[in-house]
């Protein structure tokens, strides 16, 4: 036995029992229950030998010091936050798995050439400031000052939110890494589709990321009163919302058979004022596309809106669009992926290649070296749900794989 099996599922029932009651499974980046969260793994990583710190990015980090004070270090990481009402194993398996390897590699008295760190990477779903991998995204220096300056509901900048979980974001560019500043990043992850077991194999290989666009769009109509206010005299702006969400849907649904699949969603309404009796005067919406085609991912929403302009002007409506953020699709690095084959091959276990259509912080940490991804089945393939369901054995899996995968780059790597 590689690692404690035991020890790992009873770290992601732990972490998992974190959340808010009325919601489970929540645990929102930038909440006094996230806080609470990382304070747990915290101990936990120092309690099992970790030189442990949160860094100016508000990234919680483990290190085991590696014998060749020459080599970059190898990253393993995932995220503890999650979306609302989802989330129980999404993002914490991949941070548990790399404390188990870490742990496991000092008890069994193994030092590797390379320095090892675990990321538990802030806020890698998008976050209240409407912004996703925050954390990852300052490793590769593509955290701007208009992302800074972001405001979620209450006011909070994403500057403040950063001095909340204990980053300091006047240092910045002490997280910044170079184009090699990673000899290898490796992340255990549930799958979120249904590939794997449906195949019944046990690991998944990722090829590559999904690019993510995202934009921010307001329908700005009129807010009037509800009772006193006649039918043609009314610009509310959710019946043009509404037209826009019909459409968004039958255009993907149209594109969703091509060789790079195409998936649109619309899945957060702001309604202003959002009451029984007021016609509703405006609303915000965030359109998310994602696509293997980056050029697709940019081009949707700009045709989608240029369509939807007249109809919606004919209903006395306005429309404002604003880019929120953009991912490029991202290869994992064949180094890499050549690893996971052979750990898992090593071991005994069944494993294909897939793509990943969920995003994920590697996206940003392989703008600073080679990236790979390990993919365990959940349950139906439900994610981003409440009922995301894995076995233990499928988490025991993923790190075992995980232990050899990195022991394989560290003697492979220079
Ligand atoms: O949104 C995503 O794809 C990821 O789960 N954060
Ligand atoms: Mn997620
Ligand atoms: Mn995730």
């Amino acid at each position: 036995m590689t690692i404690n099996a035991d020890r790992l599922w009873a770290r992601i029932e732990a972490l998992s029992r974190i959340t808010d009651p009325d919601r489970p499974w929540t645990r929102r980046s930038f909440s006094p229950l996230f806080l609470k969260g990382r304070e747990w793994l915290a101990r936990e990583f120092r309690a099992s030998g970790l030189e442990t710190s949160i860094d100016a990015a508000g990234n919680l980090v483990g290190r085991l010091a590696g014998s060749d004070p020459d080599l970059k270090p190898i990253v393993i990481g995932s995220h503890s936050d999650t979306v609302p009402s989802g989330g129980r194993y999404d993002g914490i398996l991949g941070v548990i798995a790399g404390l188990e390897v870490a742990q496991s590699l000092l008890e069994r008295g193994e030092r590797l050439r390379h320095p090892l760190e675990i990321y538990d990477f802030l806020a890698e779903e998008p976050s209240e400031f409407g912004l996703s991998c925050i954390g990852s995204r300052a490793l590769a220096g593509m955290l701007s000052d208009e992302m800074l300056n972001l405001r979620r509901p209450d006011g909070m900048t994403l500057m403040e939110g950063l001095a909340y979980v204990g980053g300091d974001p006047e240092s910045l560019a002490s997280v910044r890494r170079p184009s090699d500043g990673t000899a290898a990043y490796v992340e255990v992850h549930i799958e979120q589709g249904r590939v794997l077991e449906q195949e019944n194999i046990a690991i998944g290989i990722v090829t590559d990321i999904v690019g993510i666009h995202r934009e921010r769009i307001t329908v700005v109509g009129r807010a009037d009163h509800a009772g006193a206010t006649p039918m043609p005299l009314r610009a509310d702006a959710l019946v043009g919302a509404a037209r826009i969400v019909e459409m968004v849907y039958d255009r993907a649904l149209a594109l969703a058979g091509g060789d790079k699949p195409l998936v649109a969603t619309i899945g957060k309404l702001d309604v202003q004022p959002n009451a029984a009796n007021a016609v509703p005067g405006e609303v915000e919406m965030v359109l998310e596309v994602r696509c293997g085609d980056e050029t697709v991912t940019r081009t949707f929403p700009a045709s989608l809106i240029e369509e939807v302009r007249p109809s919606l002007a004919a209903l006395g409506l306005d429309i404002r669009v604003e880019p929120v953020s953009h991912a490029s699709p991202t290869p994992c690095a064949p180094i890499v992926r050549d690893a996971i084959r052979a750990a898992a091959s090593s071991l005994g276990l069944s494993s294909r290649d897939l793509p990943s259509g969920a995003g994920h912080d590697g996206v940003f940490v392989a703008q600073t070296g080679p990236i790979g991804m390990i993919f365990v089945p959940c349950r139906d393939g439900r994610s981003h749900a409440p009922d995301e369901l894995i076995e233990p054995h499928q988490a025991a899996d993923g790190a075992r794989v995980l232990f050899e995968t990195v022991r394989r780059l560290d003697t492979i790597l220079g």
